[in-house]
């Protein structure tokens, strides 16, 4: 064996695992494992979790905090003028540039596979030219997958659609859209409905910025399952957002989830950015605006959290770190409960990975050699520290190290160092 990973916990609860690794590709993972590694390493029953994966990005705008100037109200609609201004300013190089600081920062917090939407309603397609070159250039580290993304409205703006089908040409590799953003709500029906015909006839997955406000009435999920399932597209489309259902009526609802779960649509949350953009029109009691999740994956919807914005016109904080993201939507989604927390855990790997569809994903022999080993014991305690990257392996090779989160105490009669974990004397 090339590499041999003695002694760590998995995430589905199992302690003292071997994981034995040769070449690119995970060889056997079991308890104390009898082979021989020409590199040992000891997890000292610490996590060891295939890599975290964010299903929900936007490369194209990332790091262009302050550019051309900061969003004084910290609104979303703020957020989409001032990307409308700095749109034409975009210079390739500068934007190849901020999505591959991006992507150091990603692979350092053990973040290997990220889907990412790129705005196609600028007609020279700048952006999505220099995100098939960052994918080029990632691609030995990161798997970046591209999503069309018509951001001033498929029908809204006069040459979106002309747009993505050039985009998708040119190898973006899913549909996007954004329904509750064109004028009417029949417009927004009629957009969804023309870009699942599209991605039937070809072959491509969907991922919508579906209902991205506090609006009850924005039900253009409703539209997604129904045409999912005429064109047979179970399994390959993504409902991101969904904030609407917050604030939808309880009964409705309850008419929908069971729609959502038989179309086989996936739901995308993005805790971080949904807890500071909606309910900006409320006094108090103010929206919290996360969709159900625990509804959603009660009525086995998967779901997946995002990231969606990292220092961009829209949200200025933010380091590429999906735990971070995990705890977030933890939180405002009240999943406190064990298992729930888990589960949490899970939004922010495996199940964004079969929502992208990556192939080899996953701590079984077979799958890819890809891992990041945590400063944690399991993933709820990576949740709650935010744990540090102490190896992150992509295809058996080590791509970063980070020292364990630990400080110094200079206390008379205490320990001479805490680490955050609870240690208690029987
Ligand atoms: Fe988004």
């Amino acid at each position: 064996m090339d590499l041999v990973i003695r002694n760590a916990a998995l995430a589905d609860g199992r302690h003292g695992i071997d994981i034995a690794i040769a070449g690119e590709r995970i060889a056997a993972v079991g308890p104390r494992l009898a082979v021989q590694g020409a590199r040992e390493i000891d997890a000292a029953g610490n996590l060891a979790s295939p890599p975290f994966v964010d299903a929900h990005f936007h490369m194209d705008a990332t790091l262009s905090y302050g550019l051309p100037r900061v969003n004084e109200s910290g609104t979303l609609l703020e957020g989409i003028a001032l990307w409308g201004e700095l749109k034409p300013q975009l210079a390739q190089e500068a934007l190849v540039e901020r999505a591959m600081q991006y992507c150091d920062w990603a692979v350092a917090r053990g973040l290997l596979a990220i889907r990412t939407h790129v705005d196609i309603c600028d007609d020279r397609l700048l952006a999505v030219e220099a995100l098939l070159e960052v994918k080029r250039r990632v691609a030995p580290w990161i798997d970046l997958q591209l999503v069309a993304f018509p951001q001033d409205g498929l029908l809204r703006s006069p040459s979106a659609f002309d747009n993505l089908k050039r985009a998708i040409a040119m190898g973006v590799d899913v549909v996007g859209g954004i329904p509750h953003f064109e004028r009417t709500m029949a417009q927004g029906a009629e957009s969804v409905r023309l870009l699942c015909e599209f991605a039937a006839e070809q072959g491509l997955m969907v991922d919508m910025h579906c209902d991205e406000t506090d609006d009850p009435l924005s039900r253009h999920i409703e539209t997604l399952a129904c045409e999912t399932q005429r064109l047979g597209l179970q399994g390959r489309v993504a409902g991101s957002h969904l904030t609407s259902m917050h604030s939808m009526d309880n009964y409705y609802v309850s008419k929908l989830l069971p729609l959502i779960a038989e179309s086989g649509v996936a739901a995308i949350a993005n805790p971080l950015i949904n807890i500071t953009l909606q309910g900006r029109h409320d006094t108090y009691p103010k929206r919290r605006g996360m969709t159900r999740v625990p509804e959603l994956l009660a009525a086995g919807v998967p779901v997946a959290f995002g990231h969606d914005c990292v220092m961009d016109p829209w949200y200025g904080l933010g380091s590429g770190d999906m735990l971070e993201v995990a705890h977030m939507g933890l939180h405002v989604a009240q999943m406190t409960g064990q298992a729930a927390m888990r589960q949490c855990f899970m939004a922010v790997t495996e199940t964004p990975a079969r929502i992208l569809g990556l192939q080899g994903y996953g701590l079984e022999p077979g799958c890819n050699a890809d891992l990041v080993l945590l400063d944690a014991g399991g993933p709820v305690e990576a949740i709650r520290l935010r744990a540090a990257r102490r190896l992150v392996l992509r295809r058996g090779q080590v791509v970063s190290e980070a020292p364990p989160a630990r400080a110094t105490l200079h206390l008379p009669g205490r320990p001479r160092n805490v680490d955050f974990r609870l240690t208690r004397k029987e």
